[in-house]
């Protein structure tokens, strides 16, 4: 498969794990909410690491580093269920992870 095409998915895929994470939030919509930001996640990391071996960048620091983020983002709903965080502090987390997620990408500080 093309590299070009995993880094859509990729992309396209953190979009339903934020969008997901957001409807969880509201209370609504039942389990849908939950099921978008699973296989976001899914999705984006499976096609994260298949354009990282496609175009030859191997496993560098910065993407373990988001493998961390992935993993934070992927606790989220149970760390909001538990009341370790509140609503607030969530939305304020994910844009948050979001944007050190995006800044490692594209700086690839180590
Ligand atoms: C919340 C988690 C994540 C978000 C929001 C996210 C978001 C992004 C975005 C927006 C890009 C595109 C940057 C560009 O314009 O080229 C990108 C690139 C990339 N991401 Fe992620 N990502 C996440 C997690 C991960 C994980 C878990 C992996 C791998 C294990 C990963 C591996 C990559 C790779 C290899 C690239 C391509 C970098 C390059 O073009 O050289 N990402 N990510």
């Amino acid at each position: 498969m093309d590299p070009k095409l995993y880094h859509l998915i990729h992309v396209a895929a953190a979009l339903l794990v934020f969008l997901g994470l957001g409807g969880m939030l509201t209370g609504q919509g039942g389990k849908a909410y939950a099921v978008l930001h699973g296989i976001g996640l899914l999705a984006m990391l499976v096609a994260g690491i298949g354009f990282a071996h496609k175009s030859g960048l191997g496993w560098p620091n910065w993407m373990i580093a988001k493998i961390g983020v992935w993993l934070l983002i992927g606790a989220m709903p149970v760390l909001v269920k538990r009341g370790v965080i509140g609503a607030l502090g969530a939305v304020v987390l994910a844009i948050g992870l979001g944007a050190t997620a995006v800044w490692l990408a594209y700086y690839k500080p180590f």
